[in-house]
C-alpha cells in the first residue's frame, strides 16, 4: 500500500493508540480497501487515469542521429546502436550480445486474457510515459507507446522512455512484498520498471531500478525475464524465484498499472480492486 496512505493510517492509529495507551500498532496485517475517489488516491498507481501526454511522433528517426556518433554516445542518449560494421575495431558495442543482426525493435502490445487463458482483445500498449517515473503503465494507443530493443535473448532495452535510466525494462519487487518469491497463495507482486541488467536465470538481485529510485529501499529486480516467440511474437515474461526456479509469473492490470504475481487472486484480495489478466505481444517497429 502506498506510503502516504500508510502514513495516514499510521497517524490515525497512533492517535488512537496514544489515547488508549496501547503500546504498538501493526499496520502490516491490515487490508484496507482502496477508494479511488479519495483525495490521496493519486498516490495509488492502480487509480492513475489514462491522461498521459501524447507525443506527436515517437518514431525514432535514424536520419536525425548523426552517423558520426559513437555507440557509447548513442547509449548515453538512449538512441539505437549503430548497425555492426565489418571494419575491425577493438571496441565492441555494449550491451547488445547479438552483433550479428541489427537490434530488433518494437512495441509491447497488451492483450486481455479471458478466463480460459486465451487472448481476448487488444487493451493497448505499454506506455513510454511511466507512472511518477517509477513504473510502466498501460495506454490505449500506439502513439506514445514504449519502444524497446532486444538485447541478447532475454533483455529489452528501453529506447524512448520518460525514465531512461536504468536502461533495461525489467520487473521490480513490490513495496508490500514479504519476500522476492512469486507463488500460488502469495499476494507478492512485481511492477514493470526500468532496471539495471541482471544475468539470464539469475535470482532476484538488489540492483537499481526506477521503482527503488522513487519509492526508496533496495528491493530486488530482474531484467532478463523476457522471451520472444519469433513465430507468434508472443512475449512471455518469467521471474526467477530466490531458489533459482522459474516462478509462476502471471501478468495483469489493475487500472492502468501493470503487475505480475504468482496468484493474481491473492493480490486482488489483498489490495481490494479488480484485476484483468493480460498477455503481451511484440509489435515490430
Ligand atoms: C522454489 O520456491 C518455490 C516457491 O516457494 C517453490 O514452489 C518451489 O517448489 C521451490 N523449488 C525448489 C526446487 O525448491
Amino acid at each position: 500500500m502506498p506510503s502516504l496512505f500508510n502514513a495516514l493510517v499510521l497517524l490515525g492509529l497512533a492517535g488512537i493508540s496514544n489515547a488508549l495507551a496501547a503500546p504498538t500498532v501493526t499496520v502490516r496485517e491490515l487490508t484496507i480497501p482502496i477508494d479511488c475517489n479519495l483525495d490521496v488516491a493519486h498516490t495509488y498507481e492502480m487509480c492513475s487515469t489514462l491522461t498521459l501526454p501524447r507525443s506527436v511522433s515517437e518514431t525514432p528517426s535514424r536520419e536525425r542521429v548523426p552517423s558520426s556518433m559513437t555507440n557509447g554516445e548513442r547509449l548515453a542518449r538512449h538512441l539505437p546502436l549503430k548497425p555492426p560494421t565489418r571494419r575491425s575495431s577493438g571496441r565492441r558495442a555494449v550491451p547488445s550480445s547479438s552483433t550479428a543482426t541489427p537490434m530488433k525493435r518494437g512495441y509491447i502490445q497488451v492483450l486481455s486474457v479471458d478466463a480460459n487463458g486465451n487472448p481476448a482483445g487488444v487493451l493497448g500498449y505499454v506506455s513510454k510515459n511511466t507512472y511518477i517515473k517509477a513504473q510502466y503503465v498501460l495506454q490505449p494507443s500506439l502513439d506514445g507507446a514504449l519502444l524497446v530493443g532486444q538485447s541478447g535473448d532475454h533483455d529489452l532495452l528501453t529506447l524512448n522512455s520518460d525514465t531512461p535510466s536504468p536502461a533495461f525494462l525489467g520487473l521490480a519487487q513490490g513495496r508490500e512484498d514479504t519476500s522476492s518469491v512469486l507463488a500460488k497463495g502469495s499476494f507478492n507482486y512485481l511492477s514493470l520498471a526500468s532496471t539495471e541488467q541482471t544475468p539470464p536465470n539469475a535470482t532476484p538481485q538488489a540492483v537499481g531500478s526506477s521503482y527503488n529510485t522513487v519509492y526508496g529501499g533496495s528491493r530486488t529486480a530482474e531484467s532478463a525475464v523476457f522471451t520472444l516467440d519469433s513465430t507468434t511474437n508472443a512475449l512471455v515474461v518469467r521471474w526467477i524465484n530466490p531458489n533459482g526456479s522459474a516462478a509462476p509469473t502471471i501478468p495483469f492490470t489493475q487500472g492502468s498499472a501493470i503487475y505480475f504475481s504468482g496468484d493474481p487472486d491473492a493480490f486482488r484480495q489483498k489490495f481490494s480492486a479488480p484485476v484483468q489478466s493480460i498477455a503481451f505481444k511484440f509489435v515490430p517497429a
